[in-house]
């Protein structure tokens, strides 16, 4: 039998082509929970996971023979990386070709929020249309605005680009010195961007050090004007302080793709007319999906062949 290799949720047709007749493709239809992850793994050499199926030690440790995760996202949040490090198990990802559909989402997310996409729709399905008002659910221009990016990293710059081409003016913050892009400028701290940003974005990994990084403290600095935008990752935000900062009215209004406790709404949100609630798009095109599945079946291939994989995750 050729070597296993567990699939954990269907993904677009096509993409996984390479691995055809050369691996046994184990095919589940949407494991998450490390308790059903742990009997799937046992003997596959190789998993390619999706960003909610969640890769914890006990799932590692259980992977006896397992030699690669090659996770079909750019975050890899869903991995417990030092326990990967510990069996020498080889972790990567699909960064690069999920950029522009993310940065799409981001901005579909930017303009339906400001410009009440889904409350339009909602009323006149709803039959409640009686035709043209001049002061029927106004928004507000993006033209002239300033944007926040926390994090220029690929997506972020990419946000960028369609930012400027929107007339806004943009802000970033990003640990690394050499983050830049010209027509963006360099904000002095992050408590100086949330001051300033009449969007604030966020487009940074799920580490340590940014769990919560929009908490009730940092939320409290935006403008009561100002909106927040995450298509990155849940538990950067504190959701339970972005809802009582949006009950309080000190913020304008919220779009999320991504949640703390995903697929779970911190309580109160649902309930919030300013928001908009997408269920994690980011990366969701027909073309985006298609290219994730090939890089990663491209990684996993290339470990198992004793080649160096193109999109390693650094373990240490
Ligand atoms: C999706 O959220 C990804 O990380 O690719």
């Amino acid at each position: 039998m050729t070597p296993r290799i567990l699939i954990t949720h269907p993904l677009v047709a096509g993409g996984l082509a390479r691995l055809e007749g050369r691996y046994t493709l184990i095919q589940a239809e949407g494991l998450e929970q490390p308790a059903e992850l742990r009997a799937a793994i046992r003997g596959c050499v190789g998993v390619i996971p999706v960003c909610s199926a969640r890769l914890d030690a006990s799932v590692i440790e259980s992977g006896d023979t397992l030699r690669v995760i090659a996770n079909c996202a750019v975050g890899f949040d869903n991995i417990d990386l030092a326990a990967a490090a510990r069996r020498g198990i080889v972790v990567t990802n699909t960064p690069g070709v999920l950029t522009e559909a993310t940065a799409d989402l981001t901005f579909a997310a930017i303009l339906g929020l400001v410009r009440r996409v889904v409350a339009g729709d909602r009323l006149v399905r709803s039959g409640g249309f009686r035709g043209f008002g001049p002061t029927l659910l106004l928004g507000c221009d993006l033209a002239g605005k300033t944007l926040g990016i926390v994090g220029l990293g690929q997506i972020g710059r990419a946000v960028a680009r369609r930012a400027l081409g929107f007339g806004m003016t943009v802000v970033f913050v990003d640990p690394r010195p050499d983050a830049a892009d010209p027509p963006a400028r360099r904000a002095p701290s992050l408590e100086a961007l949330l001051a300033e940003a009449d969007i604030v974005t966020l487009h940074t990994p799920l580490l340590p050090e940014t769990r919560h990084l929009l908490d009730a403290r940092a939320l409290a600095l935006m403008k009561p004007t100002a909106y927040l935008v995450n298509t990155s990752r849940g538990p950067i935000v504190d959701e339970r302080a972005l809802v009582a900062a949006l009950q309080a009215g000190r913020l304008a209004g919220a779009a999320l793709d991504v949640y703390e406790r995903e697929p779970e709404l911190a309580p109160g949100l649902r309930e919030l007319e300013q928001v908009l609630l997408l269920p994690h798009l980011g990366s969701a095109t027909v073309e985006t999906r298609r290219r994730m599945a090939e890089l990663a079946a491209a990684n996993l291939d290339a470990v198992l062949s004793g080649q160096p994989p193109p999109n390693p995750v650094p373990l240490a």
